[in-house]
């Protein structure tokens, strides 16, 4: 099973090259799916289909679904948000309060991708294609399911919730309010693991990979670096730079005003394309400016083949090294005068401002406007940042022990 998310800024044609690739899989005996996580939703015009929330066979093969967000957020969160405010009105809570405390930010969106991940591992499909929606949303997206168990954690520690009983008894209402506390602890128990599966499944590099959408203007070529950069941060492998809309070279026989723009506007994209091509390891794929808007299966078949030719649209994922090691750089490793150097990998980090911070057991990594916190191993955490340092795309930062945490 393979998933590929389809990201890039708005109108640059992620939906419809996510209905070409999908169409491209099925015509070639591979059964796909390709869902909508844009609130946006413009699959079906691409498609030529009404789509709902149920994948529909739109031709042997080829599977298509909307995801309604609204309603997942009435159903499935609604009820925990039910159980959670009870809850907290049972402790004595201000219900204005209440509510609040029941926000979760980007729930939403949460749960589309969790129904995503639901449908990859249900149906009968062997790839499924997602169109994520513009790159900053789906930035906020992915980091979301680490964002949101940090949050859970905080607000309902775990091991706060296994003493739920005594917590019930305390809050001293009786038998109800025990029923309605593990109704509580059963439905966020049920979240943190939907958060863990999320986070197994986009982190797996062999199943899930991402592909970036442009279209080969001037100043694209920064822009993409630093979105290749935030991916990275985020854990996630671009298997895929798609530059959509390039243009036809005119004949040189050809004169007049119109040959020029066309002439100009292609040399133009070409130099993009250059530059781009040159950029990390990362694959470049080029797709046609279709004459009229490729809607409907066949125009989009024909988008497919400008783009993937007789290649496999979508091959097997690759296992990648992983993305944060940790190394001992002198003393035992129990020593106080052992030191341990944290390396992440993070192409283009050496082009944007770098800012790093601890916090608490967390590290805080932020390059430009995006921003992760990585959870240090235990040894780790009874250390010091100490320095660090850049070395081309690694990010190493060195740990000494703390006198005071050390020897506990
Ligand atoms: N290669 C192409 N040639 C011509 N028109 C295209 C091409 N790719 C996309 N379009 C058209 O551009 C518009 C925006 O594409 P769309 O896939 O909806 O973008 P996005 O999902 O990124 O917002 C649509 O009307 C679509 O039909
Ligand atoms: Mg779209």
């Amino acid at each position: 099973m393979r998933v590929v998310l389809f990201t890039g800024k708005g109108g640059v044609g992620k939906t419809t090259l996510a209905a070409a690739t999908a169409t491209a899989l099925a015509r070639s005996g591979r059964k796909a799916l390709v869902v909508s996580t844009d609130p946006a939703h413009s699959l079906g015009d691409a498609l030529e289909a009404e789509l709902g929330g149920e994948p529909v066979e739109l031709e042997p093969g080829l599977y298509a679904a909307h995801i309604d967000t609204r309603a997942l957020l009435d159903d499935s969160w609604g009820k925990l948000q039910g159980h959670l405010r009870t809850v907290l009105a049972g402790a004595g809570v201000d219900e204005l309060v209440a509510d609040e405390l029941t926000v979760l930010p980007g729930v939403e969106d949460l749960l589309a991708l969790g129904e995503v991940r639901r449908a990859a591992e249900s149906g009968p499909w062997e790839v499924v294609v997602v169109d994520c929606g513009p790159t900053a949303e789906t930035l906020r997206l992915l980091g979301l399911p680490e964002a949101i168990s940090g949050y859970l954690e905080r607000l309902f520690p775990a091991h706060r919730r296994a003493v739920r009983g005594l917590l019930a008894g305390l809050s001293g209402v009786g038998k109800g309010a025990e029923a309605s506390w593990d109704a509580t602890i059963d439905a966020l128990d049920g979240l943190a693991e939907q958060l863990t599966g999320l986070r197994a499944m986009l982190a797996d590099h062999t199943r899930t990979s991402v592909r970036l959408v442009l279209t080969p203007e001037r100043v694209v070529a920064a822009e993409t670096r630093r979105t290749l950069t935030a991916l990275a941060l985020h854990g996630l492998r671009v298997d895929g730079i798609v530059a959509n809309r390039v243009m036809p070279g005119p004949p040189p026989s050809l004169r007049g005003p119109a040959a020029r723009w066309l002439r100009e506007r292609h040399t133009e994209q070409q130099s993009v394309l250059a530059e781009l091509s040159g950029m990390g390891e990362v694959a470049l794929h080029t797709a046609d400016y279709a004459a009229a808007e490729p809607t409907g299966v066949d125009a989009l078949m024909e988008i497919a083949l400008s783009l993937y030719g007789d290649a496999d649209p979508v091959p097997p994922g690759i296992a990648t090294p992983p993305l944060i090691t940790v190394r001992r750089t002198a003393g035992t490793g129990t020593s106080v005068d052992s030191e341990f150097e944290l390396v992440l990998r993070l192409p283009g980090v050496a082009d944007g401002p770098l800012d790093l911070a601890r916090v608490g057991d967390d590290l805080a990594i932020g390059v430009g406007p995006v921003r992760r916190m990585v959870a240090l191993p235990s040894v780790l955490r009874r250390c010091t940042v100490t320095a660090a340092r850049l070395v081309d795309d690694d990010l190493c930062v060195v740990f000494t022990p703390d006198p005071r945490l050390w020897s506990r």
